[in-house]
């Protein structure tokens, strides 16, 4: 007795932990009620919280209908609106049984099918068409699905003059190591039993609440047994109910057949099939056979004592023209019939389509929650399919398996009351986004900054306050940001903080760049002077310019020759008692005038002591000649080339003389193209 009193309470408290997560919904129950329903001890609950509309029918009453499941006896249609959604609050990435029910029992008086679509999330799941496709009254849909977020959506469509209806919703958690598809989810075909008993059995037997009907044929026997059989079998945990019955071959020589069709000839199925030895074999008495079903293809199989072992193809089949078949062929060494309790089918269901990103989801539902939305279309994924997609939201759809993305928000003239909400911030792909003719209240927030993507933002016609944030003027101002307020709200004078510090960086770089220049200046005044060798001309161009006569007197009337180049004669002379090399543009020269006047301009300005230095020149009329410092060792080229023997450099040296004399000629570039457009006044270069 104590036993049994402590037996039953593990039993109960088994009972209630096995029903969490399951969701039970009775459609078209009255809100906030719910009930256990006594044939299975579940609760179901009113669907009110779970949809916006809907109206609640209820089914006939008459003898037909009189024993019906308890939650069949209402249900909620859908008169209004082209799509209508149940939202679901789920685990993301748990597999669950998924179960819908539609029974009419003419409810509407009107004694025609509904017809409608079903679809889960943005991907259609079935066409329903009640009286048709189901038994008697009603039609159950059901698949293996694995969520996809910690929303799913389950709607009805409008397809044509029928009104959708619907009378449950049942989901129920599944171990996510069972029922594995290659790829997609999977449909219900059936949950057979072999039995010649009448009974679905399902929850609480069944810790799945998967429903098994009975099933026979009539060349088949049903063997049971009363002994307990081990039913754990990888997690499928067929119910004893089921488990504890097999159907054999009433003709011990004959195979055991059984045959499904699928709807369509390339559909793909997946069976799973429930195997146990429930009878006490003798010595001499063996059970073995042969398993052909395209892909569970076993020689000899032999069943377990008294323990459920459940077999299915590890992949999805096709069967030839539809017609699939599982055959148990009894081996020679067998003397006893094949075997086999249940069977379980299903074909495989694709939802190709990506639902909306769910950062984007969350925060269109924040604003929707915010504001009260109640618009009809603001059901189910904002995005997908695009024929249902919200009024107001437009998205960003690139293919199928990408989730789309909110990109523009339409709410202008809808009666908006309070603050502009922070979640509109987390549409983060928002190119445009109309809150115009509503009563908003508060400041235009900063946040709208930091959505990257806005291009444009209707404010006008609210009774909004305060003036424009700097970061919304900003992006205004360097990102082109369209944003339309009322003539209340003010943008501050530019007297801003970014374009304030972009004139000190401005101001600090223009004094940066003066004082490098003048440094650079001054070293190169200081080298110079310290020099003795070099001679001092003076700082301004005209004075380093010389007569066609000194450069003659120079040259001592261009006696000494040191070489010939392109452009003319280079000769040897003397100023100050300096040797100089002057080169004396030749008539004929390719080298114009403008290139003479830009060499001279250049080498005066850059000073590096690798580079040979100009120390002057002469410009009078045809009279074209360049003043240089007379290099002992030959010219820089000659040392460059090894010509002159002895003092070759060496690579690093040559590297190093071409990085500096690069470096001249930037700072000299720079000095010029800065000072003259970089600073205003513009600071001209310091001539030399
Ligand atoms: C049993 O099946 C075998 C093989 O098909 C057949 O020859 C035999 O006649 C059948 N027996 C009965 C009683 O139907
Ligand atoms: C097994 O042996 C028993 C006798 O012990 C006999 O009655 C029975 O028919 C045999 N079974 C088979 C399948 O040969
Ligand atoms: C934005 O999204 C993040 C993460 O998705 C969330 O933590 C945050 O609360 C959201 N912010 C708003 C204002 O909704």
């Amino acid at each position: 007795m104590l036993l049994a009193c402590a037996t039953f309470s593990i039993m109960s408290l088994v009972k209630s932990q096995n029903q969490q997560g399951f969701i039970s919904l009775d459609c078209g129950l009255p809100s906030n009620e719910s009930y256990i329903e006594p044939s299975t001890d579940l609760t179901f609950i009113s669907d009110v919280n779970f949809i916006r509309g809907g109206k609640t029918g209820n089914i006939q009453n008459n003898s037909r209908t009189k024993f019906i499941f308890k939650p069949y006896k209402v249900l909620r249609y859908f008169p209004d609106g082209i799509r209508n959604c149940y939202s679901l609050s789920v685990k993301q990435g748990t597999k669950y049984l998924i179960r819908t029910l539609f029974f009419y029992g003419n409810y509407d008086g009107l004694n025609t099918s509904p017809r409608f679509d079903l679809f889960l999330g943005p991907n259609i799941w079935r066409s329903i068409d009640v009286l048709k496709a189901g038994v008697g009254d009603g039609v159950v849909e059901e698949i293996i699905h694995v969520t996809r977020s910690n929303i799913l959506d389950i709607c009805l469509v409008k397809t044509g003059t029928s009104t959708p209806m619907i009378s449950a919703i049942e989901l129920r958690p599944l171990r996510y190591d069972t029922y594995t598809a290659r790829t997609g989810s999977l449909k219900s075909m059936a949950h057979f039993y072999f039995t010649n008993s009448d009974e679905a059995i399902r929850y609480p037997e069944d810790v799945y609440d998967r429903v098994w009907e009975p099933y026979s044929q009539p060349e088949w026997t049903q063997i049971n047994t009363t002994r307990n059989v081990s039913s754990f079998s990888y997690g499928y945990n067929p119910p004893q109910g089921v488990i504890k019955t097999a159907s054999i071959p009433t003709n011990v020589s004959e195979p055991f057949i059984f045959t499904w069709n699928l709807e369509s000839f390339d559909d793909e199925t997946y069976a799973y099939l429930y195997f146990a030895e429930i009878q006490q074999l003798k010595v001499n008495e063996t059970r073995e056979f042969k398993i052909l079903a395209n892909g569970v293809d076993y020689t000899s199989y032999v069943p377990m004592k008294f323990e459920a072992e459940t077999l299915s193809n590890p992949a999805p089949i096709r069967c030839e023209g539809g017609v699939c078949r599982v055959q148990l062929l009894k081996t020679p060494k067998s003397n006893l019939p094949p075997l086999m309790n249940a069977i379980e089918i299903f074909s495989v269901i694709q939802f190709p389509q990506s639902e909306t990103n769910t950062d984007d989801i969350n925060a269109i539902k924040n604003i929707q929650s915010t504001y009260q939305l109640s618009r009809i279309s603001w059901q189910g994924d904002p995005c997908v399919p695009k024929q249902f997609s919200w009024i107001g939201v437009s998205c960003n759809v690139i293919d199928i398996s990408t989730p789309p993305r909110i990109i523009a928000l339409d709410l202008s003239s809808s009666g908006l009351t309070g603050v502009i909400p922070p979640s509109i911030q987390n549409l983060t792909l928002l190119r445009e986004l109309d809150l115009s003719n509503n009563n908003l209240t508060g400041q235009v927030p900063e946040f709208l900054a930091k959505i990257k993507s806005l291009l444009v933002i209707h404010l006008r016609g609210n009774n909004l306050r305060g003036s424009v944030p700097q970061v919304l003027q900003d992006r205004e101002k360097n990102d082109g940001l369209k944003l339309f307020v009322d003539p209340n709200i003010k943008r501050r004078r530019p007297h801003q903080p970014r374009s304030w510090l972009l004139a000190i960086v401005a101001s600090i770089s223009c004094v940066a760049v003066t004082i490098i220049v003048l440094v650079l200046i001054f070293i190169f005044r200081r080298r110079k002077s310290s020099t003795s060798k070099v001679i001092h001309p003076s700082l301004e161009m005209k004075s380093r310019r010389f007569k066609y006569s000194e450069v003659k007197e120079m040259t001592n009337n261009f006696q000494v020759v040191l070489g010939k180049g392109g452009f003319g004669v280079v000769y040897h002379g003397f100023l100050n008692n300096e040797q100089v090399a002057i080169k004396v543009l030749s008539q004929s020269s390719t080298q114009g005038y403008k290139e003479f006047k830009t060499e001279v301009e250049l080498l005066l300005r850059v000073h590096h002591v690798n580079l040979v230095s100009l120390v002057g020149y002469c410009d009078e009329g045809n009279d074209l000649a360049l003043i240089y410092d007379f290099m002992e060792n030959g010219n820089l080229k000659e040392h460059l080339s090894g010509k002159r023997g002895g003092s070759v450099l060496n690579w690093s040296s040559r590297l190093k003389i071409a990085f500096e004399s690069a470096l001249g000629l930037f700072f000299y570039v720079l000095g010029i193209e800065y000072l003259h457009i970089g600073c205003k006044p513009p600071i001209w270069f310091i001539e030399m």
